[in-house]
């Protein structure tokens, strides 16, 4: 095993590739994304390859976000063999531990935990990803009375990450998001925000458009990333208002199909309000867990 450098990364991906036609992982990051996780991303401490006669063989990557119990870490590893993998994730949970995280998470494909229980992990949460297509017709946005709809055109820079924090206070493992992460990328036509009558912010739905090689998905796809109400404003249709919105919105950026990720156990509910837009499961991940504290 070698420390990982930047120009690993087409490498990477065609493993990750493998990863994804093997079932182990939902797909590979789109290129917004992918730029997002990569700002900043230490590769030499944070990442290691394995290199074989014919190139890279398996790589393990490490990513990390601050949350209010302490800093939650993201493994990933791609390679071919059960034992190549857990020799990878293995190096990311210790790596985790010794960094001084309070948890290391590794998402996987159902089914594929490829030993994770014995690395001291536990299954925490089903991971859904949700897909519609957006060719036909589109449910109608509903605007709730009593709320003006907004996009980032109108939204005052700053104006997101507080609505989006509150929102997601009571989210499992909520990060607070700063601004820059949750407009990086992302056009103002497609930040959408529902404000009440006294002009304060009550939900939010934050939007862009990738394009994933090797998918089945209609290309390219309009991903619904944040939605968000704060609490004392939800059951009353927002987030179905604003995701509806979207949908049109990303239809007409160019979007063929759209998904989205939502936690399987989410108290609020939110994957009924999906379907009842339109949206159904497609792929199901497992977190797992190893949690340090
Ligand atoms: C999920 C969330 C965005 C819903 O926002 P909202 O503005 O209250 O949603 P809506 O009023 O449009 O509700 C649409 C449907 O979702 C379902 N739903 C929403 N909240 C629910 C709850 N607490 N319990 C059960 N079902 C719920 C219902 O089916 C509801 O339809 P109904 O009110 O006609 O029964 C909001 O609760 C939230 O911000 N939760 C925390 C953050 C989060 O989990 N976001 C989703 C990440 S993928």
């Amino acid at each position: 095993m070698r420390p990982g450098r930047a120009d690993d990364l087409p490498a990477v991906l065609e493993l990750w590739r493998s990863e994804v036609r093997a079932g182990r992982q939902d797909c590979v990051p789109g290129e917004v994304r992918l730029r997002q996780m990569l700002i900043g991303f230490d590769w030499s401490a944070r990442s290691r390859m394995v290199e074989g006669s014919s190139g890279l063989e398996g790589a393990v990557l490490v990513s990390g976000r601050s949350t209010p119990d302490g800093t939650v870490t993201q493994v990933s590893a791609a390679g071919e063999g059960p034992e190549l993998r857990r020799n990878l994730l293995r190096w990311g949970v210790d790596f985790s531990k010794a960094a001084g995280a309070v948890a290391a998470q590794v998402w996987c494909g159902r089914g594929h935990s490829d030993g994770l229980d014995k690395l001291g992990a536990e299954f925490v949460r089903p991971w859904w990803r949700m897909d519609m297509s957006l060719a036909g017709d589109l449910p109608n946005p509903e605007p709730v009375r009593g709320y003006e709809m907004h996009d980032g055109n109108r939204v005052a820079e700053g104006g997101w990450s507080d609505v989006h924090n509150r929102s997601f206070a009571d989210h499992w493992r909520f990060s607070p998001r700063r601004e820059d992460e949750l407009t990086t990328g992302r056009p103002p036509g497609l930040c959408l925000m529902a404000t009440a009558t006294d002009g304060k912010p009550a939900a939010v739905t934050l939007c862009q458009i990738e394009s994933y090689v090797e998918d089945a998905r209609l290309q390219p796809v309009g991903i619904v990333s944040s939605v968000g109400t704060v609490p004392e404003h939800r059951r009353r249709g927002l987030a179905t208002w604003l995701v509806a919105e979207s949908l049109v919105r990303l239809r007409d950026a160019g979007a063929r199909s759209a998904s989205l990720y939502v936690d399987g156990w989410n108290h609020t509910h939110a994957y009924d309000a999906y379907r009842k837009l339109g949206f159904d499961l497609a792929f199901e991940s497992e977190v797992w867990e190893a949690n340090f504290q």
